[in-house]
């Protein structure tokens, strides 16, 4: 009786609130972003890319993931997330980045030398700066392995000279679990550092919270050989490792929406592994709403579209099982299993590498219900 006395006045209230609004055109245009022209859509998908499943086979099975973390982060600011499965064709992939309001590459653990993260992830990236030079906005996060990603693709180094470990590009850092502050460069020019709350900022280069995890890192001097690195973008962060070594932390795209960290802004919120160095606070929470918020709002001004419901729904990534992989002895807390084989045609870079891994569908199937009877059923 209570209860629903109070739901009664919860209702009036909220009811007389919406009226108040209402009756306010301009409060209520601002609100909504209705009439905004930047805005074209209410209902943004951002794309993520898959990766390999990786660990041990007989646990893990073979297919592909994509780590909770970074669809939550998505979820927060108000998007869905369509993963973008990694043994597609070129014309899929393309088809699919038509479909998409922004790009998420995750951090993980593929070898940029030899993989469809390194091939799928080229495409994409081209396709993004070529969308934000015929000025349509389309945003980039890349996290770790995408940073490494990006540079490659953006200095035109021939990924199969070493990948991620080509001593052209990165150099060893002692960063592995390890958290640490930024020093911040450029704010003022920065797209997104100068509009953020000056104590956000001040809590970022004196509290040692951005998780790292990467045993190469890009120092400022390799950057600056690079004149196609230097035109698109600038360098917004460096950090300085175990050993006092310094690299590039974050950097944005000068023009572009892209924003690309070293460090791992998915992993306070939502990785939980008590056995990993993550720097678990409020503030870190805060600033990394912010910071995604702040993508979202770039990803909310492209305007493509998935050609059908249909089409849209068999797209997003609600279908693929989320496992407690942590209990499996991950270092991820769950993540998205995706029953497909990474690596299904000839067409990869590095095919022969991969092929070997799971060819047998019916194993597959089986396989996968023991993964997800373990991730989901015991107690
Ligand atoms: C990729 O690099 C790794 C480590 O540097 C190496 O072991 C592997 O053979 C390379 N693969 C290819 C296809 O070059
Ligand atoms: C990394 O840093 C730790 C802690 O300072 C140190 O003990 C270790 O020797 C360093 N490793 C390398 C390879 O420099
Ligand atoms: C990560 O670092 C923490 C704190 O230094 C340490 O206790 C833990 O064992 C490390 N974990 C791994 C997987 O190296």
């Amino acid at each position: 009786m209570k209860s629903l006395l109070l739901l009664i006045l919860l209702e009036f209230f909220m009811t007389k609130n919406a009226a108040s609004i209402k009756s306010n055109g301009r409060k209520l245009r601002r609100f909504t972003f209705k009439d905004d022209p930047k805005v074209k859509t209410a209902r943004p998908v951002i794309g993520i890319l898959t990766q390999e499943v990786s660990g041990n086979r007989e646990i893990f099975g073979y297919g592909q993931y994509v780590a909770s973390s970074y669809v939550k982060l998505i979820e927060e600011a108000g998007a869905r997330v369509a993963p973008i499965l990694m043994d597609q064709t070129p014309d899929d992939i393309e088809k699919l980045f038509y479909s998409i309001n922004g790009l998420l590459l995750p951090g993980g653990q593929s070898m940029l030398n030899a993989s469809r993260y390194m091939t799928v992830g080229k495409q994409l990236v081209e396709l993004a700066i070529k969308s934000n030079q015929e000025g349509k906005v389309f945003p980039v996060w890349a996290e770790c392995l995408g940073f490494e990603l990006i540079t490659i693709v953006v200095t035109r180094v021939d990924p199969k000279q070493g990948g991620q470990y080509n001593p052209e590009l990165f150099t060893a850092t002692n960063a592995t679990n390890y958290t640490t502050t930024l020093q911040f460069h450029n704010i003022k020019k920065s797209q997104i550092f100068s509009k953020m709350p000056k104590e956000y900022i001040q809590f970022m280069e004196q509290v040692p919270f951005s998780y790292n995890n990467h045993l190469v890192g890009m120092n400022s001097k390799t950057f600056n050989r690079y004149e196609p690195l230097k035109e698109m973008f600038r360098i917004t962060s460096t950090s300085r490792d175990r050993n006092g070594r310094e690299y590039i932390s974050s950097m944005e795209g000068k023009e572009y929406p892209f924003f690309v960290w070293h460090w791992h802004p998915s992993k306070p919120q939502y990785e939980w592994l008590s056995n990993l160095n993550i720097f678990h606070s409020m503030y870190s929470t805060r600033v990394i709403q912010w910071l995604i918020d702040f993508f979202m709002d770039n990803a909310v001004q492209n305007d493509h579209k998935f050609p059908s419901k249909q089409v849209e729904d068999n797209a997003l990534i609600y279908k693929h099982p989320l496992l407690y992989t942590e209990r499996l002895g991950s270092a991820m807390t769950e993540y998205h299993f995706i029953n497909r084989i990474p690596y299904k045609t000839q067409f990869a870079l590095g095919e022969q590498v991969y092929v070997k891994a799971g060819k047998d569908p019916e194993k597959g199937e089986a396989r996968l219900k023991e993964i997800i009877r373990m991730g989901k059923g015991r107690q």
